[in-house]
C-alpha cells in the first residue's frame, strides 16, 4: 500500500513538473522575466520585445479589448487587427448581439449572414468600444507606500482607490488616453493599464448562424467541434487617426501593426500562444470555497436557469420570430448554465476539494508560529460557514428575482430613469428608444411563464427567512398561475402601447406614484430592497474579510513555495497564454484528435435539428470539393484544440504560431477541462479555436468576400 501511494505521488509530481508549462496567463510586461526562455525552448521564434514593447510597434498593438461605453475596462471579448485599415476579426458569438440588433425577419443577418461589400455598408454599433493597450506599469510601490500595517480593510480599500484614481489621472493628463489600475495576486500587487479607446466600431461581415453558431448550445463547451465562430468588425477613427465618436466622416483606423495570416495553418504539436483579455479566474481559492461552489452556488444557479431555458427553448422552437427575439438572450443564459455544469463535473472528477485540503494541511504545518499565516485556514472555515446561506439567498435574488422574468428588471430600471424627469419635460428620445429596443425582443407569453416558474422555485427552495415579501406573497392565495396572469394583466410594463400612453399622460411625481404601484415594480423593489437590507450588508462584510484572507493566504503560499512560479488570476487585463496543439483523452478508451474538418460538418448534419443544419451552399462546395488553397490532405480544417490556458473574455483572441502569425481565433474550451478557471489540469484542459483556413475558405468561397482577404497580409 505504502509503495503504491508512493508511486501515485511520483506520477502526480512528474505530471506537474513536466506539464506545468501550459498553465498560466502571463502579464506581457513580465514575459521577459518569467516566460520568454521557456517559450523559446518550446519553439517560439520571437523575442519578448516583439510581443510587448512601448518604444516601437509590437504585437500588443494589434490586440483589441472589446468593451461597452460606460464600462470600457471590462472587455467582454477580444479582437485583433488584421489589416492596415482597421479590419478586426473576433468571434461570431462576440458580435452576436450586434448582428441580432441589426436583424429583422426580412433582413435576417443572424440567419443568412451579413457581408458589407462596400465600406459604406458597414454597420454602426452604438456603445461598443475597442481598446488598444498603450502600456502597463507596475504601480505596486506607489500603492504599497501609502498602506500601513495597522490599517483595517475598509481604510485600506479606500486608500487604494484614492491613490489609484490619482495615478490614473496623472498618467493620462493632457492626452485622450484612459488609465485603469487593477489589483493582481489578490491585492498583493497593482498594475496600471493605459489605453487608447476607439468608439466607432462597425460590423463588416458575419457568416450565417448555421456556420457561425453551427452546433449551437448543443455543442457549446465541447469537442469535437465544427463551429465557424468568427465575424469581422472595423475600427474607425477621426481624420487624425485618434478616437472619435461615430461619424460618417470617420476613416478606417490605421494601426501601428497588424497580425499576418499564416495561410499554411498549423499542425499537431505546434507551439501556439493566445494573446487576449481573460476576465476572471480563481486559481487560489481554498477547499471551503470550492466546496460551496460545487454544493451550493453552481447547482442552484444551474437549476434556476434550467427552468428558464426550458421555457425559452420551447418558445424559440415554436416560432421563427420568437427564435429571432430570444436567440441572443438564450445564448447568454445557456452559456454560463452549461459551463457551471462542466465546471462542477471537472472539480469532482479531479478531487479539487481534496487536493486543496492537502495543500491547506501542508500550509497549516508550515504556518505554525508564523503570524498572521497560522490562523488563516481556521478563519477561512468560519467565514465560509457564515457565507453559505447568504450566497444561496443571493443566487435566488439575482437569478430568479431581478434576473428572472425580464419585466421585473425592466420595470425597475425604467422607473429609475423616469424619476429624473419633471412634470415639464418631454419624454426624452433615449427613453423612447430603450422602450422600443426592449419590446422588439420581448414576448409577454414567454415572460409570464418564466415569472411563474421563478416564483415557484424561489418559494420552494428557500427557507422563509430568505424570501422577499413580494415573493412570499405571490404564491399564497390563488396559486402561481393565476397570480402571474393578473400580474401581467395589471402591469403597464407588459405592453408598449399602454406604457407609452401612460408616459405621455403622466409626468413627474404623479407618474412615479403610479409606477410604484405597478406589480412589476413592486416585485422588483421588494427583491432589491431585500438584497440591500438583508443580504448585502452581511455578505459585504464577509467579502471584506475574504479580501484580507485571500491576500494573506496567497502571500503565505508564495513564501511557502519560493521555487514555484505563480501567475496572477485573470482580471480582464491583457495576458499571454502558451501551449501546443494536441488532443486529449476524456475517458478511458477514448482519445480526441486535435483537428476537425469540413467532412465532420456533413457527418453532423441533421435537418431535423436546428443546431445541425448546414447551408446549401456549403454542401455544394463540399460536394464539388471546391476548397481553393484552404485544404490540407484533401480536407478543410475547421477547428483545433491546444493547451493554452484561457477563459471567458479570451473569446476572439488571436491564436498565434511561433512567428506570431495568426493560425486561428480562440472561442471556447473543451467540456472535460472547463474547471480550469479554478484548477488547471494539463492532461485535459484545452482551448478551442476556429482554424484560419476555414475562415478564409468561408470568406472566399461561401461569402465571395475576397476583398477582405485582399486587405489581409497572407504568409504562404
Ligand atoms: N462557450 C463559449 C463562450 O463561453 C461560446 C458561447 C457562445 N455560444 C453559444 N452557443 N451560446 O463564450
Ligand atoms: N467563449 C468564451 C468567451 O466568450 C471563451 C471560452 C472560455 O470561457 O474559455 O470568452
Amino acid at each position: 500500500m505504502q509503495k503504491r501511494i508512493g508511486m501515485i505521488w511520483t506520477v502526480v509530481l512528474l505530471l506537474h513538473l513536466t506539464c506545468k508549462a501550459d498553465e498560466g496567463m502571463w502579464i506581457p510586461l513580465l514575459l521577459k522575466k518569467y516566460n520568454i526562455e521557456e517559450m523559446q525552448r518550446q519553439g517560439f521564434r520571437l523575442t519578448a520585445e516583439d510581443v510587448y514593447d512601448i518604444n516601437r510597434a509590437s504585437l500588443k498593438d494589434a490586440v483589441i479589448g472589446l468593451g461597452r461605453e460606460g464600462r470600457p475596462f471590462f472587455h467582454f471579448c477580444t479582437a485583433e487587427l488584421i489589416s492596415r485599415e482597421g479590419l478586426l476579426i473576433t468571434n461570431h458569438h462576440c458580435a452576436y448581439s450586434l448582428i441580432q440588433a441589426h436583424s429583422t425577419l426580412t433582413d435576417n443577418y443572424l440567419e443568412h449572414g451579413f457581408w458589407a461589400y462596400d465600406r459604406a455598408d458597414e454597420l454602426e454599433n452604438p456603445g461598443i468600444t475597442a481598446s488598444i493597450l498603450v502600456r502597463i506599469e507596475d504601480v505596486t510601490p506607489q500603492i504599497a507606500g501609502a498602506l500601513t500595517a495597522g490599517m483595517d480593510e475598509a481604510e485600506r480599500t479606500k486608500t487604494v482607490a484614492d491613490i489609484s484614481r490619482k495615478l490614473e489621472e496623472e498618467a493620462v493628463k493632457g492626452t485622450d488616453l484612459q488609465a485603469n489600475v487593477k489589483p493582481y495576486f489578490n491585492g498583493n500587487q497593482y498594475f496600471m493599464s493605459v489605453f487608447r479607446i476607439y468608439r466607432d466600431v462597425r460590423l463588416v461581415g458575419a457568416p450565417p448562424s448555421a456556420i457561425g453558431k453551427f452546433g449551437g448550445d448543443t455543442d457549446n463547451w465541447s469537442w469535437p467541434r465544427h463551429t465557424g465562430d468568427f465575424a469581422f468588425l472595423r475600427i474607425y477613427a477621426g481624420q487624425d487617426n485618434e478616437p472619435a465618436p461615430y461619424s460618417p466622416e470617420n476613416v478606417p483606423y490605421r494601426p501601428a501593426t497588424h497580425f499576418k495570416i499564416a495561410t499554411q495553418g498549423a499542425k499537431e504539436g505546434d507551439f501556439t500562444f493566445v494573446f487576449g483579455y481573460p476576465a476572471t479566474t480563481r486559481e487560489y481559492l481554498t477547499s471551503f470555497a470550492i466546496e460551496q461552489l460545487v454544493e451550493v452556488e453552481n447547482p442552484h444557479r444551474t437549476a434556476i436557469r434550467t427552468a428558464k431555458l426550458n421555457i425559452i427553448n420551447q418558445a424559440m422552437n415554436s416560432d421563427p420570430l420568437l427564435r429571432l427575439k430570444y436567440s441572443a438572450k438564450a445564448a447568454g443564459v445557456a452559456n454560463t448554465w452549461k459551463k457551471w455544469q462542466g465546471e462542477t463535473k471537472g472539480l469532482l472528477r479531479f478531487g479539487t476539494v481534496e487536493q486543496k485540503r492537502r495543500l491547506e494541511a501542508r500550509f497549516r504545518t508550515w504556518a505554525t508560529g508564523r503570524t498572521p499565516y497560522d490562523s488563516v485556514v481556521d478563519r477561512y472555515r468560519a467565514v465560509y460557514q457564515k457565507r453559505k446561506e447568504l450566497v444561496l439567498a443571493d443566487a435566488y435574488a439575482q437569478e430568479a428575482g431581478l434576473g428572472g422574468a425580464e419585466i421585473v428588471s425592466f420595470a425597475r430600471s425604467l422607473t429609475g430613469r423616469l424619476a429624473e424627469i419633471t412634470e415639464n419635460d418631454l419624454l426624452p428620445e433615449a427613453i423612447r428608444q430603450t422602450i422600443r429596443t426592449f419590446f422588439k425582443d420581448y414576448d409577454v407569453a414567454t415572460d409570464r411563464k418564466i415569472l411563474e416558474e421563478m416564483l415557484k422555485l424561489y418559494n420552494l427552495q428557500l427557507p422563509d427567512e430568505w424570501k422577499p415579501e413580494a415573493v412570499a406573497e405571490a404564491g399564497k392565495n390563488s396559486g402561481y398561475h393565476l397570480y402571474t396572469e393578473q400580474f401581467f394583466h395589471q402591469s403597464v410594463f407588459a405592453d408598449s402601447t399602454r406604457l407609452l400612453a401612460c408616459l405621455d399622460r403622466w409626468k413627474g411625481t404623479a407618474l412615479q406614484e403610479k409606477l410604484k404601484k405597478d406589480p412589476a415594480y413592486l416585485l422588483a423593489a421588494s427583491v432589491a430592497d431585500f438584497r440591500l437590507l438583508r443580504i448585502n450588508p452581511p455578505l459585504q462584510e464577509i467579502e471584506r474579510q475574504l479580501r484580507e484572507l485571500d491576500r494573506v493566504w496567497l502571500t503565505g503560499l508564495m513564501e511557502m513555495q519560493p521555487e514555484k512560479r505563480f501567475y496572477a488570476d485573470a482580471n480582464s487585463t491583457l495576458r499571454v497564454a502558451y501551449g501546443k496543439i494536441g488532443g486529449y483523452s476524456p475517458a478511458d478508451g477514448i482519445f480526441y484528435k486535435p483537428f476537425t474538418t469540413l467532412s465532420g460538418i456533413l457527418e453532423k448534419e441533421n435537418p431535423a435539428i436546428y443546431d445541425y443544419q448546414v447551408p446549401q451552399k456549403l454542401k455544394e462546395l463540399y460536394r464539388s470539393k471546391d476548397f481553393g488553397p484552404y485544404a490540407q490532405d484533401g480536407e478543410v480544417p475547421v477547428c483545433f484544440i491546444a493547451s493554452n490556458h484561457t477563459t471567458g473574455g479570451n473569446s476572439g483572441s488571436p491564436v498565434l504560431n511561433a512567428d506570431g502569425h495568426l493560425i486561428g481565433v480562440n472561442f471556447d474550451r473543451a467540456w472535460d477541462g472547463v474547471m480550469s478557471d479554478l484548477q488547471y489540469e494539463p492532461s485535459i484542459c484545452r482551448n478551442i479555436s476556429v482554424d484560419i483556413r476555414y475562415i478564409l475558405f468561408i470568406v472566399d468561397k461561401l461569402a465571395g468576400a475576397g476583398h477582405l482577404i485582399r486587405e489581409m497580409e497572407l504568409i504562404e
